[in-house]
């Protein structure tokens, strides 16, 4: 038995020495890039996407969380968010977006096992991480789109960037835009993956200025629809200790991808701050109508801006590595 573990050990290790410098990897990605090194790669994804949501019906919204994360800091999708602090690192999870907030690492650590048994050092974190977050919105009931494959996992991380890049529900949405407009994503990306927050749960604190003295006007955000104002200000107390309380960003259907994130934006119903500015702006206001209205014109805008955020600074060719543990540099 231990001969046997020892043994597989190696025997993984010398096949990951022989990947180490890659004959030739395209510098795109595409749809086909793993398909005769791993051809069991989506099934496994999938297996274990949805196996963790059976587990925990949030897994998905956090996952897609977490490719969001990943994407918008540091290199790009570089799987740097899944990297743990080292002596010689300091990763990105501590940093105030992710601390007691990101989720989802686990599930893709249990992927990269079963990617190690079956296509050993072949198939990077960041293309886990970026199929997760897909399979996950289809398993939500999302749109289904197919995932271009290729990216390298990166050799770094960034808590500073991940600090300074990423969104805060608490800014304007000119500066939530030039965030996005930094990474080559634009206006309507704004608003179409802001759609995601059809599914999952947010904390008190990241809302809760806007339930009892906000912009310290001594009342209430007038934008917030005025029952859902009093449910939450009984879910989320003015005292500190509702602050880490969990409330969901679509109460109807928490768990659903659909556009009723959408129409709640249209009710003076969303959640954070930055969900219900995008109809205090003539420019977004437009979109955020048209997406309540048609929920296919959402799935088709949102797969095509996950697309593209899944593209943002990718690293392909000799650059980077494929993990063998996606919380360490190899
Ligand atoms: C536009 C700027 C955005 C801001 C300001 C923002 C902010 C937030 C905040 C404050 C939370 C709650 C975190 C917590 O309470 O711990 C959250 C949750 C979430 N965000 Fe965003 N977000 C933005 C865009 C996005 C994008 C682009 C995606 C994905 C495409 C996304 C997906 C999610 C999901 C799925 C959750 C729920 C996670 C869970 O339940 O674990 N967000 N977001
Ligand atoms: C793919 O998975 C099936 C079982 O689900 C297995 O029989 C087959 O050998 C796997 N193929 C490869 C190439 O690993
Ligand atoms: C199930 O979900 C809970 C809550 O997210 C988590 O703590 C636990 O590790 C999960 N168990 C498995 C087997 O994935
Ligand atoms: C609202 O906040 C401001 C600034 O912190 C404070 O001066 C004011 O008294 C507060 N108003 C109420 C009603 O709490
Ligand atoms: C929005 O408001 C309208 C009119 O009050 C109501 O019929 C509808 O159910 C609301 N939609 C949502 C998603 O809350
Ligand atoms: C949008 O609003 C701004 C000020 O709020 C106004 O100056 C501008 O003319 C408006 N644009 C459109 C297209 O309505």
């Amino acid at each position: 038995m231990e001969f046997n573990i020892t043994y597989k050990l190696s025997y993984v290790a010398l096949i990951c020495l022989l990947f180490l410098s890659p004959p030739f990897v395209s510098s795109q990605l595409n749809y086909k890039f793993y398909d005769s090194s791993c051809p069991n790669l989506s099934k496994i994804v999938q297996q274990g996407v949805r196996s963790a949501i059976a587990n925990d019906s949030r897994i998905a919204a956090s996952l897609l969380r977490l490719h969001f994360h990943d994407c918008f800091v540091n290199q790009g999708c570089d799987a740097s968010i899944l990297l743990d602090d080292s002596s010689t690192l300091k990763g990105e999870k501590n940093a105030l977006p992710n601390k007691d907030s990101a989720r989802g690492y686990e599930v893709i650590d249990n992927i990269k096992l079963a990617l190690e048994e079956a296509c050993p050092c072949t198939v990077s974190c960041t293309d886990i991480l970026t199929l997760a977050a897909a399979s996950a919105v289809y398993f939500s009931g999302g749109p289904y789109w197919p995932v271009p494959l290729g990216r390298r996992d990166g050799l770094t991380a960034s808590i500073d960037a991940a600090n300074n890049d990423m969104p805060s529900p608490f800014e304007s949405l000119d500066n939530i835009a030039a965030k996005f407009t930094a990474k080559g994503l634009d206006l309507k990306d704004v608003v179409v993956l802001s759609g995601a927050h059809t599914i999952g749960l947010a904390q008190c604190f990241t809302f809760k200025t806007r339930l009892f003295n906000f912009s310290e006007s001594g009342k209430p955000d007038p934008v917030l629809d005025r029952s859902l104002l009093i449910k939450l200000q009984r879910v989320c107390p003015n005292q500190a200790d509702s602050d880490t309380t969990l409330s969901p960003l679509d109460p109807v259907t928490s768990t659903k991808f659909d556009n009723i994130y959408f129409k709640r934006l249209v009710n003076k119903s969303g959640l954070l701050q930055s969900d219900q500015l995008l109809m205090g702006d003539n420019r977004t206001a437009p979109m955020v109508i048209s997406y309540s209205r048609f929920p296919n014109l959402f799935n088709k805008d949102f797969r095509e801006s996950m697309v593209k955020m899944a593209n943002i600074g990718v690293l392909t060719g000799r650059t980077g590595q494929i993990r063998r543990n996606c919380r360490v540099v190899n």
